[in-house]
């Protein structure tokens, strides 16, 4: 384990590096104000509302095709949206490859895995478990604080005990390769997030079933080696997700404190409300960000939103990211556009 000592002088280190790196750079944050002011969208062909709705509709973070899989296979027998979405997300928590979500998930600085999630449902729902350990599906356990709990967020040990009362198994999700790869970590301990780490980040689901009903969710391990108890966007309302069954739903994924520090997933909703597409959403999301963080050069946050009608957008910061997407029986990946990459 970190000393104490090591963690001030990181956080020391971190903070006079931006500070010179924001300095040096707030001629580029003042070149970027106008655009975002303006509000307006890079790419003028954006897809017009077309007014015709095609629900069931199940999009998804990445390349996640098993997940957004899982969660039509619920829709299409005429299950609700919310079975749907904890379906598809579990497929993700327990695929012990990926590195970024649930089982298998890489640790923090000091060895354990810790997990964060929510739900939230048709009707307004909202539950979330944060700092999570030794549960291999927070998920369910976010859906079991929003139904059975008077409460909407539980945090780690405390997490943890009600997960085991609701049935939950203990189990230790360090794998073999994810206790090997921080081992080498440890060698130099430099926190470094990567762009796209593997294709893959968290898992952000949104989806709408036969009903026209919206739910959504959104489940990972957080940053890799991040300081113990640090909490991400993944499992905050409004920031990693956010549901309003009268207008739709938004998502994200990537580097959680800028998400959380802009409301990503509520700003989008609302913006949606306000009568944006799904894409023009998305844009103004990841603009918010860009025009108040000039490091956006070294992280990537992406966002995917859905409105009632079924339709999608997405957009990031860097270009990599995508989506998967499964509506009328057909599965697809969406390549998002990339704010670094317009022009
Ligand atoms: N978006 C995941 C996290 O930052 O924890």
């Amino acid at each position: 384990a970190q000393s104490r000592d090591y963690y001030s002088k990181w956080y020391y280190k971190m903070k006079r590096r931006n500070f010179l790196k924001n300095a040096s750079l707030t001629g580029l944050g003042l070149a970027v104000a106008p655009a975002i002011a303006s509000c307006e969208t890079d790419d003028k062909k954006v897809k017009k509302s077309t007014g015709k709705t095609v629900v069931p509709v199940v999009v998804a973070t990445w390349r996640f095709h098993n997940a957004t899989k899982a969660a039509w296979e619920v829709l299409e027998k005429g299950g609700t949206s919310i079975d749907a979405i904890e379906a598809g997300c579990r497929v993700e928590e327990a695929d012990l490859k990926n590195t970024t979500v649930g089982n298998g998930g890489a640790p923090d600085r000091d060895g354990n895995v810790t997990l964060d999630a929510c739900i939230m449902s048709k009707d307004g729902g909202y539950g979330a478990v944060v700092c999570m350990e030794n549960i291999a599906h927070p998920i369910s356990v976010a859906r079991k604080v929003m139904e059975e709990t008077p409460h909407v967020l539980l945090a780690g040990k405390g997490a943890e005990q009600f997960a085991v009362e609701q049935g939950f198994k203990r189990e230790n999700l360090l794998t073999e390769a994810s206790k090997k790869a921080w081992e080498k970590w440890k060698v130099k301990s430099e926190y470094k997030p990567i762009i796209n780490i593997e294709n893959h980040d968290t898992i952000g689901m949104l989806a709408i079933d036969k009903n026209g009903d919206i739910s959504g969710g959104c489940t990972t391990s957080g940053m890799a080696y991040k300081m113990s108890g640090r909490v991400g966007d993944s499992a905050v309302i409004g920031s990693g997700l956010f549901i309003d069954n009268t207008v739709g739903g938004a998502t994200a994924t990537g580097m959680g404190e800028e998400v959380l520090k802009t409301v990503g997933s509520f700003l989008i909703v609302e913006l949606m409300r306000q009568g944006r597409t799904p894409q023009e959403a998305c844009e103004e999301g990841v603009k918010r960000i860009v025009a108040s963080n000039p490091n956006y050069q070294n992280f990537q946050v992406g966002y995917v939103a859905l409105n009632k009608q079924g339709e999608y957008g997405c957009y990031c910061i860097h270009g990599g990211f995508g989506i998967s997407k499964f509506q009328e029986g057909k599965q697809t990946y969406i390549d998002s556009k990339a704010y670094t990459k317009k022009g």
